[in-house]
């Protein structure tokens, strides 16, 4: 469609530049640490940067230990075989720490999240989602345990910058003496009240993982960190994060080690973000509510959270479009189509609408259960098991809430250095997808 041309976008020009969905903003402190690393001559994976924000990131989010890597992938893969190796010992060398066993998963995130259950040779198994929060349902959680008892992990994403429900969880994770890798990646500065106790993400489960990706709230250009409450575990990914090199003289190997420790450039950048991480959070729920304020009058919800539970960190602002002014639209596994029809709309329609006037938005993330990757994957919902539940005899609806996020919603150009008029434009713009 030619969205410059439409008589419904008229008066309407393409923004100078672009709107981004989530860009680094600097400040110039970064400058300053990452220049100081290079003067001082530590541009390696030692040196004070790195120190600095491992400190004020552990007083921070309020656990003992931070310990820097190079990616929030990096931190769930030695999360995970932590826990894996908690559980079920120390591997072969040739064999990952969770081969045989199955991991439940949240179901609607990025693949990094639950990639690492993959490369310890684990079985990854999907838990749908709830609608409160966009992220792990505990009643599918506490199905699947019924299902499969024998299962000891969980791997939980707080999607867009919103906690789980983190109290549920926690308590069904407990009652089956399992543990919580929390993957905090998007969520870094979002609380959760537990116990009266207002707690940060990352801090709420046995594991922590937070990302400093070029697309987080505040950024290294990448980056990831490990957090614990526990010095063995420091310790122990520190090691592995190193090569796991043993107290030798020579390079003495007795497990299997990995290069995943940042760099004292890359924690320099971070530094200098650090001091402007409230800030952030502060632009990006500004711009949550005015999407929410200015798209009152249409047919859509915004990513939902609970006052009285959580404060997100509004990382991302998402829409989800009502059933009954979704318009039609069919996607394929690399491509979609989709029809206008007046006074509705589609995820397809207001992303190609978005970006034809330079703006960037995003679909929400493509669930896990329905990624050909994972396709073979069990996934579990409120009713257990999520496949295979239609009869071509029988009339019945199947719940898959993921399915039904996937095909109603969509991220919104979220960038805190978009201005409100830039941002009024955006709102215009969703207006008029829908006339
Ligand atoms: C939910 C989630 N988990 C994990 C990651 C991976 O983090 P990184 O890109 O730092 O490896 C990301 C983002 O990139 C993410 O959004």
């Amino acid at each position: 469609m030619d969205f410059l041309n439409d008589p419904r976008f008229s008066g309407i020009t393409p923004f100078d530049g672009r709107i981004w969905l989530s860009s680094p903003t600097m400040h110039g402190d970064e400058q300053r640490f990452v220049d100081e690393a290079i003067r001082t001559n530590w541009v390696s994976t030692v040196g004070a940067n790195i120190n600095e924000i491992e400190n004020e990131i552990a007083q921070y989010i309020g656990c003992q230990y931070a310990v820097a890597l190079s990616s929030g992938t990096a931190a769930l893969h030695v999360a995970t075989k932590l826990a894996a190796e908690k559980l079920y010992g120390q591997a072969r060398p040739e064999q990952g720490s969770l081969a045989g066993r199955k991991v439940f998963c949240s179901d609607v995130t990025f693949d990094a999240s639950v990639n690492p259950v993959a490369y310890e040779d684990g079985e990854a198994v999907f838990i749908d989602t709830e609608r409160d929060s966009w992220n792990m349902d505990p009643v599918a959680l506490e199905k699947a345990f019924e299902m499969y008892p024998d299962v000891k992990l969980i791997v939980l994403a707080h999607l867009y910058g919103t906690p789980g429900k983190m109290e549920e969880i926690r308590k069904i994770a407990e009652k089956h003496g399992a543990l919580i890798v929390e993957d905090a990646a998007e969520s870094l500065g979002a609380k959760y009240k537990l116990d009266g106790e207002w707690i940060e993400t990352g801090n709420l489960a046995d594991y922590g993982c937070i990302s400093f990706n070029g697309n987080k709230i505040i950024t290294g250009s990448s980056g990831g960190m490990f957090l614990t409450n526990s010095i063995e575990d420091a310790n122990k990914v520190k090691k592995w994060s190193t090569q796991s090199r043993e107290n030798a003289p020579w390079y003495q190997h007795e497990e299997i080690g990995y290069n995943y420790r940042i760099s004292n450039i890359v924690a320099g950048i971070i530094r200098g973000q650090l001091p402007h991480l409230d800030t952030h959070i502060a632009q990006k729920k500004k711009i949550w509510e005015r999407y929410k304020e200015g798209l009152k009058d249409l047919p859509i919800s915004m990513n939902p959270w609970d006052e009285e539970k959580v404060q997100p960190n509004f990382w991302l602002s998402c829409m989800l479009i009502n059933e009954d002014a979704l318009a039609p639209h069919v996607r394929s596994d690399k491509e979609e189509i989709w029809h206008h029809v007046s006074g509705k709309s589609s995820p397809g329609e207001i992303l190609a609408a978005l970006s034809a006037f330079h703006a960037e938005g995003r679909p929400l993330w493509k669930p896990m259960h329905m990624q050909p990757i994972y396709q073979m994957n069990k996934f579990i919902t409120v009713d257990g098991n999520g496949r295979a539940r239609s009869n071509a005899y029988i009339e019945s609806e199947v719940t898959d809430v993921g399915a039904d996020l996937f095909r109603r919603g969509l991220c919104l150009p979220s960038d805190n250095k978009m201005t409100e008029h830039q941002q009024d434009i955006v709102i215009d713009i969703i207006h008029r997808c829908f006339k």
